[in-house]
């Protein structure tokens, strides 16, 4: 079973860094700088199976209007069941009103199948209705 948390407090960072580096997609950053960074996001979503690390997504954003969509991964022996579109789904539902933008080169259709659309700059796709939200 898969589990999704957005809670840090209990994160392995070391087993993030050794996990993304056995799959091919770190990008150099230390366990504790992977720390800061999850720490630092607007939101973030780590799927586990047992207990290991399985998938990551995060967001940065103004929390208004802005936000944009990073660290989307799913362990290779993972994929095709699910998970990312489940955790982009649960970060998507922190953002209502904004404009979410992201950059990919490899999975355009993934991002078409979650309502993204190719824009001049980025992906992206407006959460509900622009600016509609509770601020
Ligand atoms: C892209 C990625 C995050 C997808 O993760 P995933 O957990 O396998 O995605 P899902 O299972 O939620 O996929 C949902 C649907 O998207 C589509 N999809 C997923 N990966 C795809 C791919 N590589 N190419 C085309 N379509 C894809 C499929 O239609 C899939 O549904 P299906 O399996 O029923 O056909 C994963 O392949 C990955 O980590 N890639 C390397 C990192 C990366 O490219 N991240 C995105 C850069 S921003």
């Amino acid at each position: 079973m898969v589990t999704y948390k957005s809670d840090l407090s209990n994160v392995n960072w070391d087993e993030m860094k050794a996990t993304l580096k056995e799959d091919a997609f770190d990008n150099g950053r230390s366990p504790q700088q992977l720390k800061d960074s999850f720490e630092n996001s607007y939101a973030t979503c780590i799927a586990y199976i047992d207990n290991c690390i399985v998938g990551t997504a995060r967001l940065l954003s103004d929390g208004i209007c802005n936000a944009y969509l990073v660290d989307v991964w799913t362990f290779t022996p993972h994929r095709r069941q699910g998970i990312a579109s489940k955790m982009i789904s649960l970060l998507l539902e922190k953002l209502p009103g904004q404009h979410v933008c992201l950059l990919t080169e490899d999975a355009v259709d993934f991002y078409e199948k979650l309502g993204f659309s190719e824009g001049d700059t980025c992906m992206e796709k407006v959460i509900g209705k622009w600016l509609v939200n509770h601020s």
